[in-house]
């Protein structure tokens, strides 16, 4: 080093303190923290529903209710509106739930089938370890049941409420719709009926003769079951407003009739309005 140099010298004590040089400790580049697999979070969820006694009052509804309506005998299940388990913490909880109250009502998985379009190849892997199955045909809800099916349907939009409804409108089909979906009369009080008669109208008239188990709410997860209940046709009421096959008309239009509370209330008796659905 020379004198021309602008290196402070060593005589400069002050310089040194204030510019003493800092020893930086090298970054060790850290792998990215492993996620636990998914099929453990669902299987953990399964464990933690367990210890709460929130889990049992459900299956006891479930149970108790059921043997009441003579469909104890329920073997399969139709899952829709899931969402995505890998991405939706609600997704991983409504799952875990729905393998244990299928394990409580003795469904075999293999008759556990699922669809929602959002499912990853992740969810497809957890799927197949679980040993459930899924659907491949997007039928907007529109799937026809021959046999008594419990329907899981958590927070799904109206339109799939009222799809799966519309498709199973018949005095014989309609008693095997047993649906875990959040309560259907909400969207009755909530809504304009004007709306619904247009929106919904499958819905707006099964709705208020449903029988209706509300779920207790849950603690730890209160936006995954809020509104939830257990909900199935089969009252006498239902056998009212169901329509028979020939009043479906040439054009595909459909005709049913429909108790109308406001008529009745006029006129102190029932009475029929005459409606006509566009199919
Ligand atoms: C409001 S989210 C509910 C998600 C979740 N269950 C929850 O409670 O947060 C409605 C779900 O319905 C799904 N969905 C939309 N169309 C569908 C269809 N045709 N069949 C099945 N699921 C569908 C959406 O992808 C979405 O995951």
């Amino acid at each position: 080093m020379n004198g021309t140099s602008s290196t402070p010298s060593s005589t400069s004590s002050s310089f040194y303190t204030e510019f003493s040089p800092v020893h930086r400790k090298k970054r060790k580049s850290r792998a990215p923290k492993e996620r636990e697999p998914l099929l453990a979070i669902v299987q953990r969820l399964r464990e933690e529903l367990g210890h709460d006694d929130w889990l049992s009052e459900c299956q006891q509804i479930l149970v108790e209710s059921l043997a009441k309506a003579s469909l104890a005998t329920i073997s399969e299940v139709i899952c829709l509106g899931l969402g995505s388990p890998a991405a939706s913490a609600t997704a991983r909880v409504q799952l875990a739930f729905l393998l244990a109250i299928c394990e409580n009502l003795n469904i075999d998985r293999a008759k556990v089938f699922l669809y929602d379009p959002v499912f990853t190849a992740e969810d497809m892997t957890l799927f197949a370890e679980l040993q459930v199955q899924l659907l491949t045909e997007n039928k907007d809800a529109a799937y026809v049941i021959d046999h008594p099916t419990l329907c899981f349907m958590p927070h799904c939009d109206l339109a799939l409420y009222e799809n799966i409804i519309r498709a199973n409108w018949s005095k014989t089909r309609l008693p095997n719709l047993v649906l875990v979906a959040n309560r259907l009369a909400d969207y009755v009080e909530s809504n304009p009926r004007h709306q619904l008669e247009t929106k919904a109208p499958f819905l707006l008239n099964l709705a208020p003769t449903l029988q209706c188990h509300p779920f207790p709410a849950s603690r730890p997860w209160p936006t995954a079951f809020n509104n939830t209940a257990l909900q199935h046709a089969g009252g006498e009421d239902v056998y009212e407003i169901m329509i028979s096959t020939d009043e479906f008309n040439a054009r595909g239009a459909l005709r049913w009739r429909v108790k109308n509370d406001e008529m009745t209330d006029k006129h102190g008796g029932t009475a029929w309005m005459e409606m006509q659905i566009e199919g």
